[in-house]
């Protein structure tokens, strides 16, 4: 994924920084402040904590029209006007639909607490609250829930991640309208009634941060609408149409946890929450105004959706410099949308300088009220906040998560977390070789050095309940199609053939719990992987 605003800085940055150039084809000038390489042990969390993995329906599934499943926004996207850069999309994917059983395998083997996945709306509304449930979507949702549990791995199950059905989008224009709460609360309803006797941790929509953000503001995802100077689009208003999208998404998730709450919680016990993307926002100096720059980076993209979850409103912030923009809830809304979520969940894989754009010259991006007036960049004094990834706007920096489950705990009273993702692509991987792909040890100390990273904000008192990587295998990475690779299994495109990574033998070592023994003759990949664990 790419939000403009950072892709546009990036793209003047490489136009016309020579170090960053240079600094993409491996020089030594990028410094890391956390090179020193942590050692981190499952012990070091508390019992109970949850560790698993995640993936997402279009990500993984395929079986795009299989058993009566509808288009989704994704396959029309797709079978239209491309989606990808390597132009591939989700028909197959990694077939999960059909290999199921062997990827419940490989998280047991990993010994996952826990699975992160999400629901294809189309797959079992197809035709959302406009025609019937399909049974065989059911069927197969059951079946993964029912084989997850046998093993021992408890489901985490998202209703909503990027996709639903296309005929949603064309009737009313998805979530543009506030019909789409309608049809989300059918969702939902469906959903706990048909799996809630056996999930017990529900998230309702993955990012709406992210999600609007590419697909109202950037126009990278369907249904491609933006303005100048986010993009060139044909159809949509940057400044205006994220706030309407996410505001019906908010209500979206309150209409439905209150339906949770009240209809079948009491009965199922499990929890639900709501999925957000968070950078970390440090300020670009330590002027006083790239402080409050980075606290309005904060508010403009992370409390935008969290704050109504758990206050009932939008930021100040928000308010201030939107204005008669910013969608307003009604007192009865503010009340159910107040305290709606049981717990937080944080996607975090990067952190990003914040320059204040109120005051001096910024991007267009920068100087966009939507933006908070904030410009979002990678580089101080020359020097990249952290290694670069496989994603242009993700960065290696561990210091973020703890700095930002801090920030969550402070806001938030330190309501309960989850982080739901957290992950690592290696750049360059159209040039590497699959030996290459397979001895993946940056996603090891990738991993190693954010846990460690977590675990001081938790002996700070963070109250956070478990840890998922993204993602359990490579999957379709959106706009960046198959080259970009997040998964502890390598999927071979041709075959489909699933094959750990050093990674998910490196998890697995760690959730047995081993503590490795540090054997300074030991070769390095004896040390964190063991002899034999997979
Ligand atoms: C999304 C995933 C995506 C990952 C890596 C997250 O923001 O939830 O769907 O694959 O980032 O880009």
């Amino acid at each position: 994924m790419k939000p403009s605003t950072i892709s546009l800085v990036l793209f003047l940055i490489s136009s016309f920084s020579p170090l960053f150039a240079a600094s993409n084809n491996g020089d030594t000038r990028i410094k890391l402040e956390e090179n020193k390489q942590p050692h981190v042990k499952r012990s070091d969390f508390p019992p109970g904590f949850l560790f698993g993995a995640a993936t997402s329906a279009y990500q993984i599934e395929g079986a795009y029209l299989e058993d009566a499943k509808s288009l989704s926004n994704w396959d029309a996207f797709c079978h239209s006007t491309g989606c990808s850069v390597d132009g591939e999309n989700g028909d197959i994917a990694d077939d999960h639909y059909h290999m199921f059983l062997e990827d419940i395998d490989a998280m047991h083997s990993l010994g996952l607490d826990s699975y992160r996945f999400s629901i294809s709306w189309a797959r079992i509304l197809p035709r959302g609250r406009f025609g019937e449930v399909n049974s065989a979507g059911i069927i197969f949702y059951n079946k993964i829930i029912d084989n997850l549990i046998l093993k021992g791995i408890k489901p985490f199950v998202t209703l909503n991640h990027n996709d639903f059905p296309q005929e949603l989008e064309d009737k009313y224009g998805s979530w543009l309208d506030p019909e789409m709460q309608e049809d989300f609360l059918y969702l939902a309803e469906v959903c706990f009634k048909s799996f809630g006797d056996r999930v017990k941790y529900w998230v309702t929509i993955n990012e709406p941060n992210m999600f609007v953000e590419l697909a109202y503001e950037l126009g990278i995802f369907p249904p491609s609408r933006c303005s100048q100077p986010f993009g060139n689009c044909l159809h949509g208003n940057s400044d205006v149409e994220p706030l309407i999208a996410m505001h019906n998404m908010l209500l979206a998730h309150g209409r439905a946890t209150k339906l949770y709450h009240e209809n079948f919680q009491p009965k199922q016990g499990g929890l639900i929450g709501l999925v957000v993307h968070c950078f970390m926002y440090e300020p670009l100096t330590d002027s006083e105004l790239d402080r409050e720059a980075a606290k309005r980076a904060f508010a403009f993209d992370v409390g935008w959706p969290l704050d109504p979850t758990i206050f009932g409103d939008y930021p100040e912030e928000m308010h201030k410099y939107l204005g008669s923009k910013l969608p307003s809830f009604s007192l009865q809304e503010k009340k159910f949308m107040k305290n709606s979520i049981d717990f937080i969940g944080i996607n975090h894989y990067s952190a990003l300088y914040s320059k204040d754009c109120t005051n001096s010259s910024c991007s267009a991006v920068g100087n966009s009220s939507i933006q908070g007036f904030v410009d979002k960049v990678v580089e101080r004094d020359g020097v990249l906040i952290g290694e670069p990834t496989g994603l242009d706007y993700l960065f290696v920096v561990p210091r973020g998560m703890e700095e930002i489950v801090n920030l969550i705990k402070i806001r938030y009273n330190n309501k309960p977390m989850f982080i739901t993702e957290n992950g690592y692509s290696s750049p360059d991987l159209q040039e590497q070789r699959v030996s290459m792909l397979l001895n993946d040890v940056k996603r090891v100390e990738f991993h190693e050095s954010y846990l460690a990273s977590l675990t001081k904000s938790m002996r700070d008192g963070a109250n956070v309940r478990g840890y998922f990587v993204w993602s359990l295998m490579d999957g379709y990475e959106w706009s960046q199609g198959y080259n970009v690779r997040f998964g502890l299994y390598y999927v071979d495109r041709q075959t489909l053939t699933r094959v750990p990574k050093l990674s998910a033998r490196w998890y697995k070592k760690f959730l047995t719990n081993n503590s490795v023994l540090i054997n300074q003759n030991a070769s390095r990949n004896e040390r964190l992987f063991g002899k034999d664990v997979i």
